[in-house]
């Protein structure tokens, strides 16, 4: 429960108090002085017990409908708009200072002259995105967990989420990461604490959410692994009772990436030489889907299914010299036809999502696709990790933080807030 939306201004007309005037001075003074001792308790209690509104004898009651804590959320459609320069914006932003980055997403650091592609502020039509209230969200989250699960563009929005709440955090040293292990390029799992909210941001390095495996006795010469899409990876062990869970596949269902490395799709103990990538990530989803109904609850757990993000190669492929260190500013949305960007991997995710919506789960489709075709301008390209050869690919897949990832955490925090994410 927030007291800050109760206060907002659209809300305030509920507490208005008319100037006073003569003889009934005295009888608004002490309508007022009711008033604020009220709404002075709700804020005392509901400080102490920030999500326990029903132990209150007069808190907002948790009857009280979304659409009244959040008047716009519900309705608006966050994925369709426009990028408006504003140079207000980020208004309290991290900087790349934050202890929580790879190297590789430090653009300056890494020599990026640039500075415009950070103040790119995303305008959905007919809407506006609500601020981002790190305390908010921690406050809100507080003794849960937060699971960010795949690959390497989910760590790079978990990076950035880390990095945008750690602004609620006074003491930056009360943020650490539970087993001591170092933020850079890992395999495994990376967990951080934010002690002052007993709270854990994970991430899970698994690409495909499905186990790889060595291919079974008597496989074709070609078959080098097996990607097994009905059996989720052991670290999905962990992921049971998270109160947010953020699904990142995709980049690694390509035929590059499986079929032409020799990596064949195995379902029910036996290889399927035919099955094509996409019917295979379906599978793999159907597989999280059944082990959500399992081990996550329903009422509680909100579930993610990221989309595509983007890559940016001009003039080439990633290994074939392609580059986007050019781009200074995004595409407009007279270059970007919505539909023509939209990889099938997107209906896959999103038919999934429906299918999990009819039995009342909280899942969510996070479409940032469309919005993130147009950034262009926010990859690392050339400016990677130090020590990074100049020969090397330019990386026109991941992205600079801050950046456009800390957009789709924005998405990500105003769909929480409209499936009342720890509102009870
Ligand atoms: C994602 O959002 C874009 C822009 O609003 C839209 O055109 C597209 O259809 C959406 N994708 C899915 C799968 O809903
Ligand atoms: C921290 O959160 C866990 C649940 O994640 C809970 O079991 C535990 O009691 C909490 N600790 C404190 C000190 O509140
Ligand atoms: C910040 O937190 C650390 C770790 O809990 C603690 O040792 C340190 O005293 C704190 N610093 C301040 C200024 O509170």
């Amino acid at each position: 429960m927030d007291l800050r939306q109760e206060t907002q201004p659209q809300k305030s007309s509920h507490f208005f108090i008319p100037p006073f005037s003569n003889k009934t001075d005295f009888t608004y003074a002490l309508i007022f002085f009711f008033i604020t001792l009220l709404i002075t308790s709700i804020v005392f209690c509901n400080f102490l017990t920030p999500f326990h509104p029903r132990l209150l004898p007069f808190g907002f009651p948790k009857t009280l409908p979304d659409t009244q804590l959040q008047p716009s959320t519900n309705t608006c459609d966050y994925s369709h708009g426009k990028w408006v320069w504003d140079e207000t914006y980020p208004t309290r932003k991290y900087d790349e200072d934050c202890p929580f980055l790879d190297p590789g997403f430090r653009c300056h650091r890494n020599g990026r002259p640039d500075f415009g592609y950070v103040k790119w502020r995303w305008q959905p039509h007919g809407c506006d995105l609500p601020r981002f209230d790190a305390q908010d969200f921690l406050e809100r989250s507080r003794n849960g967990r937060i699971v960010f699960a795949g690959d390497s563009i989910g760590r790079n929005q978990w990076e950035s989420l880390l990095c945008m709440l750690s602004q609620g955090v006074s003491n930056l040293s009360t943020i650490y990461e539970q087993h001591g292990n170092p933020i850079t390029k890992h395999k495994g799992f990376l967990s951080i604490r934010f002690q002052e909210y007993n709270l854990t941001i994970q991430y899970y390095r698994v690409p495909f959410l499905v186990v790889i495996d060595d291919p079974p006795e008597n496989a074709p010469a070609q078959v080098r692994r097996a990607v097994r899409v009905d059996k989720l990876h052991r670290f999905s062990l962990k992921w049971a009772g998270a109160d947010v869970l953020v699904f990142s596949a995709g980049h690694w269902w390509n035929k590059d990436k499986t079929l032409k490395m020799g990596w064949y799709f195995q379902e029910e103990g036996s290889l399927n030489m035919k099955m094509d990538v996409m019917e295979a990530f379906g599978k793999s989803l159907q597989t999280v889907k059944s082990w959500a109904y399992k081990s996550c609850d329903p009422d509680t757990s909100h579930i993610f299914f990221r989309s595509y993000s983007p890559v940016h190669y001009r003039g080439g492929e990633w290994n074939t010299g392609g580059h986007c260190d050019l781009s200074k500013a995004p595409e407009t949305t007279d270059n970007i036809n919505p539909q023509t960007s939209e990889p099938l991997n997107n209906q896959i995710m999103l038919d999934l999502v429906k299918e999990m919506e009819t039995t009342k789960r909280k899942v969510n489709f996070l479409n940032i696709t469309y919005l993130t075709t147009m950034r262009k301008d926010g990859h690392p390209s050339r400016y990677r990790e130090p020590g990074t050869s100049h020969q090397a690919p330019q990386d026109c897949s991941h992205w600079c933080l801050p950046g456009v990832p800390d957009t789709w955490n924005e998405l990500l925090y105003a769909q929480l807030l409209s499936s009342g994410f720890r509102v009870k």
